[in-house]
């Protein structure tokens, strides 16, 4: 049957308001459904209180719910153990935490692609420029689809050297997703690590981080229709237990004395202090929620209504497109310029007269747009919960709002 989004809209307070938006910026950060405000709510209302130290019956409960919700994390991203589940604020705390954590040595490599998103260039930047470590650049093909002959150019070029590659797995800049099995292989046979800034591929693909092998993944709740202020760092067992760790204080040690604190095991040594409770309930609601409709059915129904923005985008005297024409390769984004209008014009535009709302700008992909010469781009970014008709609408109001540009 063929998937109905009218089925979730009911459950977005915003979408079921009269004259409700076109929401397309959903790469920024998606609608929540009332399961995960509610569940927030009954966080704050029904027991909101701190979890692994007292134990009266309502800290019982946050233990419990957030057992629950790391479980869920777990099984939302097939990994093997809960605890290999680290909570902390977001994707870009992710990335932070493994660059300061891992055991470069001096004259490691570290590589990005040509088109990472700031959160997983600077902390890579960084880090580098600390410990005299190396930082090299895959370059993407022309479709800016990745190119593993580059990469394994690469991995060639720097033999024996390199020991973290660090990819955004699906971009936020047009939605293009890297062969994420392959990537793993090749760093592996040439003993690198994988960070994978999974920001865009956890909301939109699906993802099993064991089958993958995969070495360090992060992403974010914001995007998956989960509070703000919570992501998770996942990383296996023996990874984990691998990184330094430096934010420490209540729930990291078993035991202190005036000179040594016992260090707990995981996921606590990584979570000091009191956690954001409702984000973590919020998120494993969330996680439910996706994981109830299906991770390959959602990434079908982008593509079917982003086939449409994109033809729509298309038919447009003066518009082109970031990354491959086919739109299945770019799951649920079309980032585009239209000539004779700014990006920041177009999403203006759309906004004021059709209640229409993209993002618009360098998507914080600055270094990809400076290399092109560019300021930035328009971009649509879809959901479940968007329909064919809101795909026709957007196409119509840009035909108008592009006719401004000429
Ligand atoms: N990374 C987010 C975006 O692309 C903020 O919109």
């Amino acid at each position: 049957m063929a998937f109905n989004p009218e089925k979730f809209r009911v459950d977005f307070p915003l979408l079921t308001k009269k004259n409700p938006p076109v929401y397309f910026d959903n790469a920024c950060m998606t609608l929540r459904p009332r399961q995960v405000t509610e569940s927030l709510t009954a966080y704050y209302n029904d027991f909101p209180g701190c979890a692994g130290r007292s134990v009266h019956a309502i800290s019982r409960r946050v233990d419990e719910e957030v057992y629950n919700a790391r479980k869920t994390t777990q099984k939302f991203i097939g990994a093997k153990q809960a605890k290999e589940c680290i909570f902390l604020r977001n994707t870009t705390e992710g990335v932070n935490l493994v660059a300061r954590s891992f055991p470069f040595k001096k004259g490691d490599v570290i590589l990005v692609s040509d088109k990472e998103h700031n959160s997983n260039l600077l902390p890579w930047q960084v880090i580098a420029k600390k410990k005299g470590l190396t930082l090299d650049i895959v370059e993407s093909n022309k479709d800016n689809t990745f190119s593993l002959e580059n990469f394994e150019k690469k991995l060639q070029q720097h033999k024996g050297k390199v020991a973290l590659t660090a990819f955004g797995s699906t971009s936020n800049l047009d939605g293009v997703s890297i062969p994420i099995k392959e990537v793993i292989k090749k760093a592996h046979n040439n003993g690198a690590k994988v960070f994978l800034d999974a920001a865009q591929t956890a909301p939109h693909h699906e993802l099993n981080v064991k089958s993958l092998n995969a070495d360090f993944v992060a992403f974010s709740g914001h995007k998956m229709l989960g509070p703000t202020g919570i992501g998770v760092l996942y990383g296996p067992e023996k990874e984990l237990l691998n990184l330094d760790f430096d934010n420490v204080g209540g729930e990291t040690v078993t035991d202190t004395t005036f000179e040594t604190p016992e260090w707990e095991g995981l996921p606590y040594r990584f979570e000091a202090g009191l956690q954001h409770y409702a984000g973590i309930i919020g998120l494993g609601a969330a996680a439910k929620y996706l994981s109830k409709i299906g991770l390959s059915k959602i990434e079908k129904h982008e593509q079917a209504i982003n086939k449409i923005v994109s033809e729509g985008v298309t038919a447009i005297k003066g518009a082109s497109i970031i990354g491959p024409g086919n739109a299945a390769l770019r799951g649920g984004i079309t980032s585009f310029n239209v000539k004779g209008l700014s990006p920041h014009d177009i999403a203006s535009l759309l906004d004021a007269s059709a209640n229409i709302m993209i993002r618009s700008g360098a998507h914080c992909c600055h270094s990809w747009f400076n290399k092109h010469n560019s300021v930035g781009s328009a971009r649509a970014s879809l959901y479940f919960y968007n329909t064919e008709e809101e795909a026709q609408k957007f196409s119509s109001e840009l035909k108008s709002v592009a006719r401004l540009g000429k």
